[in-house]
């Protein structure tokens, strides 16, 4: 693959671990000048070092919350006054959280997780935007498989990922013609924390016990941000990942409710 994205600012968001990290760690290979933002400034100094052991030219790290706009708008603002302009902003951070409606006992599971998946990426994009639009920049925004579809135990996560695919799809259309595209990624299961960060019924962590297990297609953390990579540097308009989920986009057409009974399914035998 040629390195057309050599040299250029990214700002990643959920960069202390799993597709964030390794997205970061693909982009420090690629010698782009990285900009790594999460909760977590002790494991964001040590995804840093990895970086620059694999070759990025310069890492930026910024501490905050995407769950509080005035920290959006720092992190964007102290990148572009760190690098003096931003070419890609990749919107990853995110929580997941699972149970029955009917089980969940602590109902702001639900506006903390539109706080950090939706509106972490709205308020992000806002503030980059006049500097993507400078740069003929990307935006790239991490959905999930469950953003195109119902799936049972998810409501709080999937409502967040659909409103996430309506957000970046409207913004796509606003957009054309400024030179900054628009990309979401609609990953299937990734080795990752997720299920351990994933908040229970109670609004707890699920914690250790949670361990991503390989039921079914879980795929390599490294080989979901390979695609993401590509897709980012072609500037696709989206990006469906795993074989269901493409053959799932087309027969939600034509079947809805075939797709519905594969995603209880698939569901039964995860948490
Ligand atoms: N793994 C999967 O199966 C899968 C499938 C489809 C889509 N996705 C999506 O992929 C993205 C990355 O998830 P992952 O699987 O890599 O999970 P992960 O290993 O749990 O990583 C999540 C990242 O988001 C950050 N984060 C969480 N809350 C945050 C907040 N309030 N402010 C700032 N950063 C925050 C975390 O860092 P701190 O805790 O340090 O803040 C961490 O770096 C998410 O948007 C997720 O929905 C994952």
């Amino acid at each position: 693959m040629s390195n057309a994205l050599s040299q250029l600012v990214v700002l990643i968001t959920g960069a202390s671990s799993g597709i964030g990290a390794e997205i970061a760690r693909q982009c420090a290979a690629k010698q782009m000048r990285v900009a790594i933002t999460a909760r977590d400034a002790a494991r964001l100094t040590d995804m840093a070092a990895e970086c620059r052991t694999l070759g990025a030219t310069d890492v930026f790290i910024v501490a905050g919350d995407v769950g509080i706009e005035a920290d959006c708008k720092r992190i964007v603002h102290a990148t572009v006054d760190h690098f003096g302009q931003l070419d890609i902003l990749i919107n990853n951070a995110g929580l997941g959280a699972s149970g029955k409606l009917e089980e969940i006992s602590d109902l702001t599971i639900f506006d903390t997780l539109m706080r950090v998946n939706y509106l972490g990426s709205v308020w992000s994009t806002a503030h980059a935007l006049p500097h993507l639009k400078k740069s003929r920049g990307r935006i790239v925004a991490i959905s999930s498989l469950a953003g195109l579809t119902g799936v049972p135990k998810r409501t709080a996560y999937a409502a967040t990922k659909h409103a996430m695919a309506g957000f970046f799809d409207s913004l796509r259309i606003e957009l054309a013609g400024t030179g900054v595209s628009v990309t979401v990624i609609y990953p299937g299961f990734v080795f990752s924390e997720i299920n351990q960060r994933a908040l229970s019924p109670n609004g707890q962590p699920f914690g250790d016990h949670a361990y991503q297990r390989k039921v079914g297609e879980t795929m390599e953390t490294a080989e979901c941000v390979r695609q993401i990579m590509r897709a980012t540097e072609r500037r696709d308009r989206d990006l469906v990942m795993t074989f269901r989920g493409k053959i799932g986009r087309i027969l939600k057409l034509l079947s809805p409710r075939l797709v519905d009974s594969i995603a209880r399914r698939v569901i039964s035998k995860r948490q």
